[in-house]
């Protein structure tokens, strides 16, 4: 795993925003797993900016998104949907019948699980996997005791993932308790990982996934096993390490022709 701390959420986002413009210029038609929730909206934020004044495209880029609830319609503002539309679609230049997420209002959900695998397999696979963590170590919906195997499926959110949630939906009672989320061994199938983290309240998941065991109790700590992962923390984030001191050091060290940041700004 390579561990990047950045002073503060923008920061993190602009770092983040630099891997994935490296990947997009190396690979244009790069297929992108992409999350929702509060600690990606950075980087869509400057990924878009890239787009408007510098050129950045997403022309031929193929995308999939981790989850969406199930039984809310499409076009509910807090349906993942939703949040992909205005949060980042609608401000770059995707080919709209390239941008995938699950359909929670599938009548057959199995059927469509299966079939949102099967599109990510005929899409060449997941090049590049953009995760958040939840404060209990998930990734996408995959809740601890998850299968470290497991593919796109439903999932019962935990309590915690629901009262977290809560704030989007104005009251917990308003939190749909179930997700498709794709699961940890798909995410793991990703050419490369890139999880990011930020605030006091992501610490303990982010040093459990770090250093902690390998467990189904943690699912993120199944990226110890992932040979092409980058956390990229912001400081808050980052207080449970107790490496921190060496991650830094690789980091600074690290040769220039393994660099992918753009100089600072
Ligand atoms: C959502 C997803 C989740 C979130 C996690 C953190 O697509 O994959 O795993 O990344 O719940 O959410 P935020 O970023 O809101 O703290």
């Amino acid at each position: 795993m390579e561990i990047v701390i950045k002073p503060d959420y923008d920061a993190m986002s602009r770092c983040a925003a630099d891997f994935v413009e490296t990947s997009l210029r190396r690979k244009p038609d790069l297929v992108i797993g992409l999350a929702t929730g509060s600690t990606p909206l950075g980087l869509y934020r400057e990924l878009a900016r890239r787009h408007r004044e510098e050129g950045l495209s997403f022309a031929h880029a193929t995308t999939f998104n981790l989850d969406e609830y199930i039984g809310l319609p499409a076009d509910h503002p807090q349906s993942y949907h939703s949040f992909m539309r205005e949060s980042f679609f609608r401000h770059v230049d995707l080919d709209a019948s390239r941008t995938h997420l699950p359909d929670g209002n599938a009548a057959d959900i199995a059927a469509e699980c299966a079939a949102y695998e099967a599109a990510i397999r005929a899409a060449g696979g997941i090049d590049l996997q953009v995760l958040g963590i939840g404060n209990d170590g998930h990734i996408g919906f995959n809740e601890p005791s998850s299968s470290l195997r497991s593919r796109t499926r439903i999932k019962t959110l935990t309590e915690q993932t629901v009262r977290a949630n809560a704030r989007f939906f104005g009251g917990a009672d308003k939190v749909p308790h179930h997700a498709i989320t794709v699961g940890v061994g798909t995410i793991f199938e990703a050419r490369q990982c890139l999880l990011l983290a930020s605030g006091p309240d992501k610490a303990a998941a982010v040093a459990a996934a770090v250093e902690g065991p390998l467990t189904a109790m943690c699912p993120a700590s199944a990226l110890q096993f992932h040979d092409a992962c980058t956390l990229i923390l912001d400081e808050t984030a980052a207080v449970g390490l107790k490496r921190g001191r060496y991650y830094r050091y690789v980091y600074d060290t690290k040769p220039a022709w393994q660099q992918w940041e753009k100089p600072a700004r």
